[in-house]
């Protein structure tokens, strides 16, 4: 079954709305909730004194309308009990200063007594509801996100480093703690990032962001255990927030889970873009699929006007269906919108559902039942269909949060650059996946590594051997600069890559962001033109590679700005520079024809075509995200899967338009 849902807060709400609120739901199709995430004072409103009955209650007139259940540990907003209880559970910010009650995700993620109190309601949830006929599955917490510099979380910082590292000595050598004779003779003296006047070691900088990392991902991983030991019939997710968010790594956090979720928020108080960005919406759910490279779910799909102090702008007439389809053409396999009727109080009032506060079904509701009549029809047909593509692009949080520490130029920005590249893909229509850099290359026959900074040994060997078995890899300047521990490497740059790419960087300039250098592109196949560079600048010698591209300007005119190189049976490309949108445009349309890659059909700006296969059917998405009707030409006839209609030759698709196709 094709899950279609909204997430649900009945404690908001007087207990005789309840069965209207059921109805309603059952009317627009929908047939499951996500229920209880926040409601921990609720359920346990006073210390190990657990109260259910009317959650039980709230369960029991969904499900006999059909509608089944998905409940969250309430652990993201703590009763002011808990924090009564342990006031040094809140978190501690990077200026020392420790965080008071008021808010959500307040609390401190190594504090050992708050863990256990999260464990103690997860549990007695988890005992409460496990056979429960209605509840399908968990989702852990609310979008897991902070770092906290208090002494817990120092300490365990300091028994983190000393698992990795084993011995000081071990630690003061890699950290390079020689500079500044900060060399540690006691684990304890090891600080946490907190503001020191100054810029912290690198290698400490580093290691603190992947420890909070880890933090959370223990974290989630206790609630885990319960779940998996009580509720064996039921699923486990969390609920991430896309390829934006930074400060865990989500391959890892995605391994103990039965699937990812995620929150799509296209147009928040926050993004009053005029349009939707929708080729940064498909970045976040391809991201979201390649955290775990399986289908996914979205948890929180906007449906209202986001804000929480101001109003953003709200969804235009079919923008929640478009966004609906346009997450089921990247791989969600279910639809969740946040949230059913919006708070009359609260810090969220501002942050609208289907309903609007008066709770009478309006434009957005009318919208969620069209779509929940078409997911009825249509949703079985596209459940579990996979994305199968050729291209891969390595997002790295190892190297995203070396970035954060020293951001190398002052309007560098590793996800811009990253994001400039996969539109350049998406623009084309061609499907993209999203990987870790140790992931199996193998089904690839291109792979973009925008640069990738910090560079393990063994993610160099993966992507050397990707390029000796018949690959092309895409890599930029600040590629392979720093080892694992985030000190640069002994070698030319870029480093454990000089032989793959065929390069040796002899020095680097940078720029300020307004000012460009003309390149002068020769790619093979096409005419000679120009094109320009920004930011960063390698003065790059070849020792195998063909330049493909030479700088017109500064004192290294005339140097290598683009390079190819034969490696094995593969080819890698160097490019000197960290570009320019229109650069990066045109470099990847040369390397996808000669890579032989080509979209199953082309659309206009603007209009999005997207591929899943259901076994040996391929079913293509045709989603348009402008503000007018377009014209497309079919090269065969199709089944249009939402409306049961058989189309050929060329076809008119509405603004905000959607059709599902299945060859005929
Ligand atoms: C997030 C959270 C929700 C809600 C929305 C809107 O995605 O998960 O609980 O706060 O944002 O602010």
């Amino acid at each position: 079954m094709f899950h279609f849902g909204v997430d649900y807060y009945p404690e908001h709400w007087p207990e005789e709305r309840w069965p209207e609120d059921a109805r309603l739901m059952e009317e627009a199709g929908v047939n499951v909730v996500r229920l209880a995430e926040f409601a921990w004072s609720f359920l346990e409103p006073h210390p190990s004194r657990y109260v259910f009955d009317w959650l039980d209650r709230a369960i029991e007139i969904l499900h006999r309308r059909g509608i089944q259940v998905i409940l969250g540990t309430p652990t993201a907003s703590a009763p002011p009990w808990v924090m009564a209880m342990l006031p040094d559970a809140y978190k501690v910010n990077e200026h020392g200063r420790r965080l008071t009650y008021g808010n959500r995700c307040e609390f401190c993620p190594t504090h050992a007594g708050y863990r256990e109190r999260g464990r103690m309601i997860t549990r007695a949830m988890a005992n409460h509801y496990a056979d429960h006929p209605a509840v399908i599955g968990w989702q852990i917490d609310n979008e897991l996100n902070g770092r906290c510099y208090c002494p817990n979380c120092q300490s365990g910082f300091q028994n983190w480093l000393r698992t990795r590292y084993g011995t000081l000595e071990k630690l003061n050598d890699v950290w390079g703690t020689a500079f500044w004779s900060h060399v540690y003779t006691e684990w304890s003296q090891i600080p946490v990032p907190l503001e020191t006047g100054g810029v912290p070691n690198p290698a400490l900088d580093l290691d603190f962001r992947r420890f909070m990392s880890d933090t959370f991902t223990c974290f989630q991983q206790e609630q885990v255990d319960i779940l998996r030991q009580i509720c064996s019939k039921h699923f486990i997710t969390h609920n991430f927030m896309g390829f934006g968010f930074d400060q865990i790594d989500y391959f890892d956090l995605a391994k103990p889970l039965d699937f990812v979720s995620w929150d799509n928020y296209p147009r928040t108080g926050w993004h009053l873009a005029k349009e939707a960005d929708h080729a940064y919406l498909a970045l976040g759910h391809d991201a979201t699929r390649g955290f775990k490279g399986q289908p996914f779910w979205v948890m929180e799909e906007q449906s209202g006007s986001g804000g929480w102090q101001t109003v953003g702008m709200t969804p235009r007439p079919g923008e929640m269906r478009l966004w609906t389809y346009q997450a089921i053409a990247h791989g969600a396999d279910a639809i969740v919108y946040f949230r059913w009727r919006t708070a009359r109080f609260g810090t969220e009032q501002f942050w609208h559902g289907v309903l609007y506060h008066h709770g009478q079904p309006g434009r957005r509701y009318d919208e969620l039942k069209t779509i929940g009549s078409e997911l009825k029809r249509v949703g079985e047909k596209i459940l579990g269909a996979e994305n199968r593509n050729q291209v891969a692009m390595i997002l790295s949080y190892d190297t995203r949060w070396a970035f954060q520490g020293q951001p190398n130029h002052n309007d560098f920005k590793y996800p811009a650059l990253f994001t400039s590249y996969y539109k350049a893909l998406h623009s084309r229509n061609i499907g993209v996946d999203i990987v870790p850099p140790d992931a199996d290359l193998s089904r690839y026959r291109l792979v973009i590594a925008p640069a990738l900074y910090i560079l393990p040994d063994k993610v160099a060997d993966n992507l050397r051997s990707f390029v000796q078995n018949g690959g092309m890899l895409i890599v930029t300047a600040r590629s392979g600069v720093k080892d694992e521990a985030n000190a640069i490497v002994n070698q030319y740059l870029p480093g454990l890559l000089a032989d793959v790419c065929g390069v040796e960087v002899d020095e680097y300039d940078i720029q300020p962001a307004e000012a460009t250098v003309p390149l002068e592109l020769s790619l093979p196949g096409r005419e000679t033109q120009t094109a320009q560079s920004r930011l960063w600048f390698d003065v790059v010698r070849t020792t195998t590679a063909q330049a493909m591209a030479t700088f017109q300007g500064e004192y290294f005119s005339g140097s290598p700005a683009i390079t190819l190189n034969q490696f094995g049976q593969g080819r890698s490309i160097y490019i000197a520079t960290l570009g320019d949108d229109s650069l990066h445009d045109t470099l990847i349309g040369w390397a996808l024809e000669s890579t032989n890659i080509k979209a199953v059909l082309s659309t206009p700006p603007g209009v999005e075509l997207t591929e899943r296969w259901q076994g040996d059917q391929r079913l293509l998405f045709l989603m348009n995200h402008t503000g007018e009707a377009k014209e497309i030409s079919l090269d065969r006839s199709f089944e249009d899967l939402i409306s049961g209609t058989s189309v050929k030759g060329s076809i008119k698709i509405p603004s905000s338009g959607v059709f599902v196709l299945k060859a005929q």
